[in-house]
């Protein structure tokens, strides 16, 4: 064990320009062939990481767990699954990415755990009324004889948000019923998150992403969800939850080398938004507000000039992601009638011109880089991944899809195993795969992009090289007809999308620096974007 570990002597604000390129471990690289990712395959590909220029990753959760929600349910925050590796890799892989420039950031998952974690264990063995149940939300039923839930929310995963024991009480999951929701008045509850967050602060992560930021604190009388002023709701962004945030900020704050937080915070008001970003509160959480939105430059806009606005007004840097781990992936998503995501319309079936999808993605990948704040990339994203949408029923693993009863599609077509080589055993990944790779996928693979200067790796690397240059730049759009968006960076930069058909021309530049699509006599193709020099550079 290596308590104390140094994360690095580089500056204190690495973070508000960062690229932190999120890593899902089980489908990232295995390296002991049984067809799971592994920590010792991510250890192996950690010169590729550093390759394509990241600051940092962010592993979805690495902890002991049954794997009934891909790792979001934790069994035990202080072990490593087994089958992913042992504490002492991820030690290794933390102090050998550290020493490449690449930090760590580790997910939290504190509005639940599994249903296998030891206090769940002891709820159960204990009997209605017992203080073991108090650390979660256990009740006695509705109706009669208590045959109804507590109340009548719902799962985000579909049905009943409880469950019922054969001792007739009923206990709270907003989630799978085999991630049961913690009770953050419990001061159990406080206490073992806090010491989970140092436990890995001390192993030298850098930074922890906080799952289902907004819905740790419920109500205890658990009325109904109906109408309510900001912050009333039920079990979602009430007020008391910032108490949490601001005690883990103290915690971060108390390292040399401060930790950061990340948030997952999936609210629609900007303002409830921003609260969470607060000078003592988290250091950034992910725009999810830009990721759902369409391919479509007045709606992108849009987003842009509200997260742009609401972040100065915290003093947080906005952050760009364009998918994650439960997103439908960039090329996919781009490429259908309506682009635009949400949970609740994902359907099978729903067509999609993946050419023009992947001509948007590497647009949306141009445009993001160029904005001011944090760029998060999902695995895969930096290959041009589409979405496997025909996975066979039978190897389907994520709840959202059987909850569903089948209906909706689930999360499992962006998790799929990365491409490493263009032929060979699972193109390079390790075993055969725990959700099989299409036929096809050499072309998109490492290997394959790393020898095309036009591929969306190479595309990826040079613009995350590019925009180190950015920094603090200020940011100023630049009128243009309603089809383009373009702005400038500082003096020397200017980013131009053109979301129309028709290519549109540019304004006066020096150079055009990096294009997602071939210029047409030096106008900029439909579903494209470019980088341009605006000064000659030795000025
Ligand atoms: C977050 C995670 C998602 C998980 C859920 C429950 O939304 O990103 O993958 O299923 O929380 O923990």
């Amino acid at each position: 064990m290596s308590n104390g570990v140094n994360v690095s002597s580089g500056p204190r604000n690495w973070w508000r320009n960062a690229v932190i390129y999120q890593v899902y471990p089980r489908s990232f690289a295995d390296a002991n062939g049984d067809g799971t990712g592994d920590l010792a395959g991510v250890r192996s590909r950690l010169p590729y990481l550093a390759r394509l220029g990241v600051d940092a990753l962010w592993f979805t959760p690495w902890y002991r767990s049954p794997q009934n929600d891909g790792g979001y349910d934790v069994a035990d925050y202080r072990d490593i699954d087994p089958v992913l590796g042992t504490v002492e890799d991820a030690e290794a892989l933390i102090a050998e990415a550290l020493e490449m420039g690449i930090r760590t950031i580790v997910d939290i998952v504190p509005n639940h755990v599994s249903s296998e974690h030891e206090w769940f264990a002891e709820a159960l063995a204990a009997a209605p009324g017992d203080p073991a149940r108090d650390r979660f939300w256990f009740r006695d039923g509705r109706g009669e004889s208590g045959e109804l839930p507590p109340t009548e929310w719902t799962s985000s995963f579909s049905g009943p948000a409880w469950s019922r024991l054969d001792d007739g009480q009923w206990y709270l999951h907003l989630f799978a019923p085999e991630q049961p929701d913690l009770n953050w008045s419990h001061p159990d509850v406080v206490a073992e998150h806090e010491a989970v967050l140092r436990f890995w602060y001390d192993r030298g992560v850098a930074g922890v992403r906080i799952d289902s930021a907004s819905m740790l604190v419920k109500d205890p009388d658990l009325p109904e969800v109906g109408d309510h002023e900001p912050g009333g709701h039920p079990h979602n962004d009430r007020d008391g939850v910032h108490d949490i945030y601001r005690r883990w900020r103290k915690i971060a704050d108390s390292y040399a080398q401060p930790r950061v937080l990340v948030g997952e915070v999936w609210l629609p008001e900007a303002d409830r938004f921003a609260r969470y970003l607060r000078d003592d509160e988290m250091h950034m959480a992910f725009n999810f507000d830009f990721m759902t939105r369409g391919w479509d430059a007045e709606t992108l806009r849009e987003s842009i000039e509200t997260t742009l606005a609401t972040h100065r007004d915290v003093g947080a840097p906005p952050t760009w992601v364009l998918s994650n781990h439960d997103i439908t992936r960039p090329v996919t998503r781009y490429g259908r009638r309506d682009s635009s995501f949400s949970f609740e319309t994902k359907r099978f079936g729903t067509p999609t011109d993946l050419e023009r999808g992947a001509r948007r993605a590497r647009a949306a990948a141009l445009l993001t880089a160029a904005l001011p704040g944090v760029l998060y990339v999902y695995q895969g994203d930096e290959l041009g991944l589409p979405e496997v949408e025909d996975l066979p029923a039978e190897v389907r693993e994520d709840p959202m899809h059987h909850r569903s009863g089948g209906v909706d599609p689930g999360r499992d077509g962006c998790r799929v195993p990365l491409p490493w080589t263009s032929g060979g055993k699972a193109f390079g990944f390790g075993g055969p795969p725990w959700l099989p790779q299409p036929a096809d996928w050499g072309r998109y693979a490492v290997e394959s992009q790393l020898a095309d200067p036009d591929s969306t790796l190479s595309l990826y690397r040079r613009v995350i090289g590019l925009r180190r240059e950015l920094r603090d730049a200020d940011f100023a759009w630049i009128p243009t007809d309603p089809q383009v968006l373009a702005f400038r960076r500082g003096e020397d930069l200017t980013c131009v999308v053109n979301f129309g058909d028709a290519p549109a021309a540019l304004p006066d530049h020096a150079e055009a620096l990096i294009a997602s699509a071939r210029l047409e006599d030096g106008r900029l193709p439909g579903d494209a974007a470019v980088w341009l020099r605006t000064r000659p550079s030795h000025q």
